[in-house]
C-alpha cells in the first residue's frame, strides 16, 4: 500500500508507558464479521492506521485479514482489542488474549483493554494482574481499561502496580464526562472516546449543524475535530467508504476556542450505552 496523505496528518499521543498511539482511528463495533475486512481495507486506503476491535465484536479475524492483505509493516498499524466480559480472572485474561492474537494473526497487540469493570462480579483487580503479566511477556505493548469509573481506577491504583495507559469511555457532545477527564489528566491516563459522534445522534444537534455551516464542514467533521482539540483519542465507525474518508479529513482546519466551548456546553450527562456501575454482572 502506498503512502496516503491523511496518514501523516494524524497526530500521535504518547501514553504513560511512552508508547505512541495515533489520536484518530477506526472502530469496528457492529460491523458484520463478513464485512469487516473490506471496511478495514477502506479505512487503510483513507489513511487510518489505528483499529479498535474487541472479542465481543466477533470480527477480530476480519481485522487480521485486512492487516495481512494490506502489506503494511506491523509497526505502522496500532491494534487494540478488549477482553470479553466472560473472561475475567488472572489466567483467563492472558489465555483470552492468546486466542485473540490467533484470530488476528498477530504475535502482539498494541493495546489490550478490560472491556467493562463488572463491579458486582468483582474480578477486575485479579484481571488487571493478568494484564500486567501479558504486558511483561510482550503479548501486548500497553494495557488499559474501558468503562471504568473513578472508584474502579482508585482500586487498581491501591492494589496493583500499573496505571492504565487509557480509559475508553462513552464520550460525545451530550456526555462530555468532565469529572472523568479531569481524573485522567491528574493520573496520566489518556482518554479514549467511544461513540464519538453519539452513533450519529450528535450530528443533528442544532449547534453542531450551525458550526458545520460556519466552517463549511460536515457535522461529523465538527464533532470529531472537537474531540481532537480537547485531547481525546477517537475511532468513529462507518461501513460507508465515503464517510470513512470524510471522518478522517479533519486535520486541515481548527475550531475557535469559543466554538469548542459551545460544544462542551451541550453536555447533558446523557448516556446512550449502559451504566458501567451496573452493566455486565
Ligand atoms: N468500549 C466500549 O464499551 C465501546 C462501546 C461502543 C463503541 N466502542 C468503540 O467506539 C467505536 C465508535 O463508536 P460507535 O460505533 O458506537 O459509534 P460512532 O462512531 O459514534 O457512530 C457510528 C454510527 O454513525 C454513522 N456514521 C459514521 N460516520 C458518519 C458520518 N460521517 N455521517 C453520518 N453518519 C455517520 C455510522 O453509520 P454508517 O456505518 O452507515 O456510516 C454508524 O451508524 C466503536 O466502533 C468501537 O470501536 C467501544
Amino acid at each position: 500500500m502506498g503512502s496516503v496523505e491523511g496518514m501523516t496528518q494524524v497526530p500521535s499521543i504518547k501514553l504513560n508507558n511512552d508508547v505512541e498511539i495515533p489520536q484518530f482511528g477506526f472502530g469496528v463495533f457492529q460491523i458484520d464479521p463478513d464485512e469487516t475486512a473490506k471496511a478495514v481495507r477502506d479505512a487503510f486506503e483513507a489513511g487510518y492506521r489505528h483499529i479498535d476491535t474487541a472479542q465481543m465484536y466477533q470480527n477480530e479475524q476480519g481485522v487480521g485479514q485486512a492487516i495481512a492483505e494490506s502489506g503494511l509493516p506491523r509497526d505502522e498499524v496500532f491494534v487494540t482489542t478488549k477482553l470479553n466480559n466472560g473472561g475475567h480472572g488472572t489466567e483467563s485474561a492472558v489465555r483470552e488474549l492468546e486466542k485473540s492474537l490467533e484470530r488476528l494473526g498477530l504475535d502482539h497487540v498494541d493495546l489490550y483493554l478490560i472491556h467493562w469493570p463488572q463491579p458486582k462480579q468483582d474480578l477486575y483487580v485479579q484481571t488487571w494482574r493478568g494484564f500486567e503479566q501479558a504486558l511483561a511477556s510482550g503479548l501486548t505493548r500497553s494495557i488499559g481499561v474501558s468503562n471504568f469509573q473513578p472508584a474502579h481506577l482508585d482500586r487498581l491504583a491501591a492494589e496493583t502496580d500499573t496505571v492504565p495507559a487509557v480509559n475508553q469511555i462513552e464520550l460525545h457532545p451530550t456526555l462530555t464526562q468532565p469529572e472523568l477527564r479531569e481524573y485522567h489528566r491528574k493520573h496520566g491516563i489518556a482518554t479514549e472516546a467511544w461513540s464519538p459522534i453519539g452513533q450519529g445522534e450528535s450530528l443533528t444537534e442544532e449547534a453542531i449543524v450551525a458550526l458545520a455551516e460556519k466552517y463549511g464542514r460536515t457535522p461529523a467533521q465538527i464533532v470529531l475535530r472537537w474531540h481532537i482539540q480537547i485531547g481525546n483519542i477517537v475511532f468513529p465507525k462507518s461501513s460507508n467508504p465515503k464517510r470513512i474518508a470524510e471522518n478522517i479529513d479533519i486535520f486541515d482546519f481548527e475550531l475557535a476556542d469559543d466554538d469548542v466551548a459551545t460544544i462542551e456546553g451541550l453536555n447533558a450527562d446523557k448516556r446512550r450505552g449502559p451504566n458501567p456501575d451496573t452493566f455486565g454482572n
